[in-house]
């Protein structure tokens, strides 16, 4: 355990950093000892991925002083921060989706023979290891592109283990996984820890930091506010600190509001009606991924969908929405009419919308500007006559970054420079703008801030109130049980139990899901 006469390993001295428009990080000073944990916590755009980019050779030109081992450090290059022994895990994950696991693991610094050919089959069978030292089965020969998020981010750590560093920097490393990878993610950082590696943690999840961290940083608005010892705070506290005001009331109101709402519910029409609604799963011992899944959504209704990894969860809302490759079976009914939506664009002319777990590669316009991002679906409500107007398209895009609290310098700004959070906003606000009669949520608020969390709650909240029906999964059981007014529990593709709101408790749901 860390002690404060103990010399720092990494001793941060007033990093300053401006983007046009931004003071992402203005004079943060701070140590981390060697060997411990240290978590990083701050609301979306508050600078702790920008700041972990300093202290591992992404951004080279900042203003103060980087001090690892008690000497000064420039890097140039993230290869310079790998020699010094730190490698960071991004919270944006870097694969190359074209090549294999392996390639990906050793890129840059692939293991050659004498005459500079490649030795594939040596990097493929050191990647098996790291791979099985992570629990993790998939073969190296895999194409990174094939996998599903939680597998990418895994790929990720794993390409940060073999370069053995003894600085790890994991930036909301868990913000893709599902429980049981959670698990297994813990049970590495243990090993590391035991092997002395120091890891710098940046995550949304507060039961997280606690259960790992020595201590925890807070930076807001760019700003250090202050570090603490993880065992004389509170989540509560460092939330405050985050965020600068106390946040636990409006929780409480939206629960309030939520169990009215699941009150009246039962008696309203239904919207959406899903009928044994199965996914075949060819090639595998299970033979499906869904299996007779039925319920009924009603108008104004949030239906929260639980399960753990491979429990089909998005599997359900790509199916609605017609992003399967195989198509499903059973009868979907939307308004009264029978609907079976082979592309996902005749799933939007039915009425449904889809805001997809793995915003980078389903989601984003890398290319495009924040505000077009957010007005790419309902552009139509821009145009007058056969012209878009851009005034008009201002109002729709500013009118959603002031409800979700989108953190940006202005509606110009490339979405790419936005913080990950702030990107997920600006998805989530492209697809509430397209005014679907069921909106389907696919984990949304995967690497949100506390604050913005509670923001978006709310505003899911209000529109069911105009009447729009939304089904929800979320990797976190809280956040369920706080949204929803009936949960669904999806095990092994299978719908094992249906809670009404009065009566879902973590217990039982838990029980459900095994
Ligand atoms: N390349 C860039 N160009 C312009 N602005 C940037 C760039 N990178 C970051 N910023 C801005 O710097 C600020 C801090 O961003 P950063 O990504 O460090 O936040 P964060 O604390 O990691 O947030 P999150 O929790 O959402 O990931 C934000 O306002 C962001 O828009
Ligand atoms: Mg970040």
């Amino acid at each position: 355990m860390p002690e404060s006469n103990i010399t720092p390993l990494i001793q941060l001295k007033r990093i300053g950093k401006s983007f046009p428009g931004v003071r992402a990080l203005d004079e943060v000073s701070f140590d981390v000892a060697p060997g411990e944990l240290h978590a990083i916590c701050g609301e979306n755009g508050a600078g702790k991925s920008t700041l972990m980019k300093i202290l591992s050779g992404v951004i080279t030109r900042y203003e103060g002083d980087l001090v690892i081992d008690g000497d000064k450090v420039s890097f140039t290059s993230t290869r310079d921060a790998e020699v010094a022994g730190i490698s960071i895990i991004h919270q944006e994950l870097n694969l190359v989706e074209q090549l294999s696991v392996s390639a990906n693991i050793f890129m840059g610094r692939e293991l050659q023979d004498h005459f500079g050919f490649r030795k594939d089959r040596l990097m493929n069978a050191q990647a098996k290891e790291l791979l099985s030292s992570l629990e993790c089965t998939i073969a190296p020969t895999t194409l990174a592109g094939s996998l599903r998020v939680g597998d990418q981010q895994l790929i990720e750590i794993a390409k940060a283990l073999s370069l053995q560093s003894r600085i790890l920097i994991m930036d909301e490393p868990t913000s893709a996984l599902t429980e049981s990878e959670v698990a297994r993610l813990y049970r590495v950082i243990e090993k590391l820890r035991s092997n002395g590696t120091t890891i710098l943690y940046i995550s949304h999840k507060m039961d997280e930091v606690f259960h790992l961290s020595n201590r925890i940083t807070v930076l807001r608005d760019g700003q250090f506010i202050k570090t603490l010892e993880t065992a004389s705070t509170s989540p509560k506290e460092i939330t405050h600190l985050m965020v600068g005001r106390p946040l636990e009331q409006a929780d409480s109101e939206l629960e309030i509001e939520g169990s009215q709402n699941a009150d009246q519910m039962q008696n309203r029409e239904v919207v959406l009606r899903v009928e044994s609604l199965s996914l075949a799963w060819p090639g595998h011992a299970r033979g499906y991924r869904l299996k007779d899944i039925s319920f009924d959504l009603h108008r104004g209704e949030i239906l929260g969908i639980a399960g753990l990894m491979g429990a089909g969860r998005t599997e359900l809302l790509e199916s609605l929405f017609g992003a399967t490759s195989i198509a499903p079976t059973g009868r979907i009914t939307l308004d009264g009419q029978t609907i079976a939506p082979r592309h996902p664009s005749e799933a939007c002319r039915a009425g449904l919308a889809l805001v997809t777990e793995d915003r980078k590669r389903l989601g984003l316009l890398a290319k495009m500007n924040v505000g077009r991002n957010i007005t790419i679906c309902s552009l139509e409500k821009a145009t007058t006559g056969w012209f878009l107007s851009p005034s008009r398209e201002t109002t729709l895009a500013s009118a959603m970054v002031t409800k979700l609290l989108v953190k940006t310098d202005s509606l110009r700004t490339p979405i790419t420079t936005l913080s990950g959070g702030n990107q997920q906003k600006c998805i989530v606000a492209r697809w509430l703008l397209t005014n679907p009669k069921v909106l389907l949520l696919d984990d949304p608020t995967r690497g949100v801030d506390v604050g913005a969390k509670a923001e978006l709650y709310r505003l899911i909240r209000s529109l069911c109130k105009e009447g729009l029906s939304v089904i929800v999964t979320s990797s976190e059981l809280p956040e369920l049980l706080t949204l929803s007014d009936r949960i669904v529990v999806l095990s092994e593709g299978r719908q094992t139990a249906i809670f009404q709101r009065s009566e879902a408790t973590q217990p039982k749901i838990m029980s459900a899901l095994t």
